[in-house]
Parts: C-alpha cells; structure tokens; sequence
C-alpha cells in the first residue's frame, strides 16, 4: 500500500467518528412506530416548536379512528445532534390526551431513531376513578419518509 492510501485510511479512521457525532437527527418527516402508527412532523419554527398529525393503528375506544394534531417542541433547535423533544396529541375521536417524550438518535449510517415514552390520559367520570385513567408505554419510531 502506498504511503498516499495509508495516509487516506488513517484520515478517515481518525475523522469517521466525529463525522457521524457530527450528524444531527432531524424531527421533520413521516415516522412509523412498532404498533404501525404513521406520524407525519413539520419543520421547526425559529422558537423550536413543530406540529404534525398522528394516525394510530390502535386506540382503546372502538370509535372509527381519525387522524389527529399534534404540537410539540424540540430542546436546543439547531444545536444539538440528539436532541430531546416532547409531543401531544389531540385525538379527534376520543376524550383522551396522550403526550410523548423522547430523543432523536442518528447512526453511523445516518439512520434516525425517536426513542419515546408516552402517556395516554383517559377521561374518567370522577376523581375516584383517577387511578385507572393513565396509561403508559414505550414506543420507537423509524423515518418513512
Ligand atoms: C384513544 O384510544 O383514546 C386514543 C388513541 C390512543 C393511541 C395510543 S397513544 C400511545 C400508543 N401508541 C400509538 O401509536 N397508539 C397508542
């Protein structure tokens, strides 16, 4: 191997992981989740803060599901490469709210992953109630689109 190759390789060993720490995970775009939720997320504005529309696979009433808003917001838009965000969601055929929270990972091969938690509030009639009405879960998103 020439002195030029070698010289090349060793560049490139020395800079590949700070190029792909240099990669930064971008909210905008269609997602799908493990359950086959489809969420569609705006660009940021200059405040940090997007919209989008989530269709769920799944729901816990048995009413025709709609597509939904959603408004949320990402920490340090612009900063950094595996940024925190949180979501929620207005569903448009039930009482519930559910919010989101989560980060934006990005690979080696700039393949993008939101990791999130959510919690689903449900609307109870009374306070007694209270204890029944929230559930939680994880859910990991894939890029679509
Ligand atoms: C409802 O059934 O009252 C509203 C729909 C809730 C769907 C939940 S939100 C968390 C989980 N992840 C999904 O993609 N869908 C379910």
């Amino acid at each position: 191997m020439g002195t030029l190759s070698c010289c090349l390789l060793l560049a490139l060993a020395l800079l590949g992981p700070r190029a792909a720490a240099a990669r930064k995970c971008d909210l905008q775009g269609l997602w799908r989740n493990e359950l086959g939720s489809n969420m569609t997320l705006s660009a940021l504005n200059a405040a940090g803060t997007f919209s989008g529309s989530y269709h769920t696979a799944v729901a816990v009433t048995n009413k025709q599901i709609l597509v939904s808003p959603l408004q949320g917001a990402q920490q340090h838009p612009g900063d950094k490469g595996q940024p925190t965000f949180g979501f929620t969601v207005q569903w448009q055929f039930s009482d519930s709210t559910t919010a989101f929270v989560g980060q934006c990972f990005v690979d080696r091969r700039g393949k993008e992953t939101l990791e999130t938690m959510w919690l689903l509030r449900e609307e109870v009639p009374s306070r007694r109630d209270a204890w029944k009405a929230t559930r939680v879960g994880t859910s990991t998103f894939t890029r679509v689109k």
